[in-house]
């Protein structure tokens, strides 16, 4: 199989198999109405992310146009328009967390990574995120990456040493 291409754009070749994979799944439904919300996850699930090509795609075996199926993209939390990272860092912002210094962890990791909140570093290992609270306040400041949980990061300069166990 071809190597995922990592230039950030979406580059998916038409014969991709996944599309006959996701054309398989669309007919195990059978039926096109009601059923956009699956067929995005199930995309989602196959090709790690929501690309035009796929939208578009989608939108020619339902019969749904692109524009409401991106509406239904960008509204659901859940899907992504852009590729992640390899690895998802979480930054809680909860009360317990925010009292106790993230807005340090979340700048340190920013300032590191050279990446805003909600984007993926040049080399797309890692993807930045602030999530609500992670219900573990008792170790606040809290991170998770790849749903391990690093607490009492309120010396900020452990950070580094954390991320390179994921390099
Ligand atoms: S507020 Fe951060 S874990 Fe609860």
């Amino acid at each position: 199989m071809k190597d995922e291409c990592q230039c950030g754009h979406s580059c998916l070749e038409a014969n991709d198999p996944r599309f006959e994979e996701l054309s398989k799944y669309i007919k195990s439904l059978g039926e096109t109405t009601g059923i956009a919300m699956s067929v995005l996850q199930q995309a989602q699930h196959l090709f790690g992310y929501l690309p035009l090509e796929v939208l578009k795609f989608i939108s020619k075996e339902i019969h749904v146009p692109v524009a409401e199926l991106y509406g239904v993209a960008t509204f659901y939390s859940q899907f992504n328009l852009t590729p992640k990272g390899k690895h998802q860092i979480g930054v809680c912002l909860g009360t317990a967390c925010y009292v106790r210094g993230a807005q340090k962890v979340l700048d340190k990791l920013r300032e590191q990574l050279k990446v805003e909140v909600g984007g993926t570093t040049a080399d797309g290992r890692f993807t930045l995120d602030a999530t609500r609270c992670l219900g573990c306040c008792g170790l606040a400041p809290v991170m998770m990456i790849d749903g391990e949980v690093y607490g009492k990061l309120e010396d900020v300069s452990v950070i580094p040493d954390i991320l390179k166990k994921y390099e």
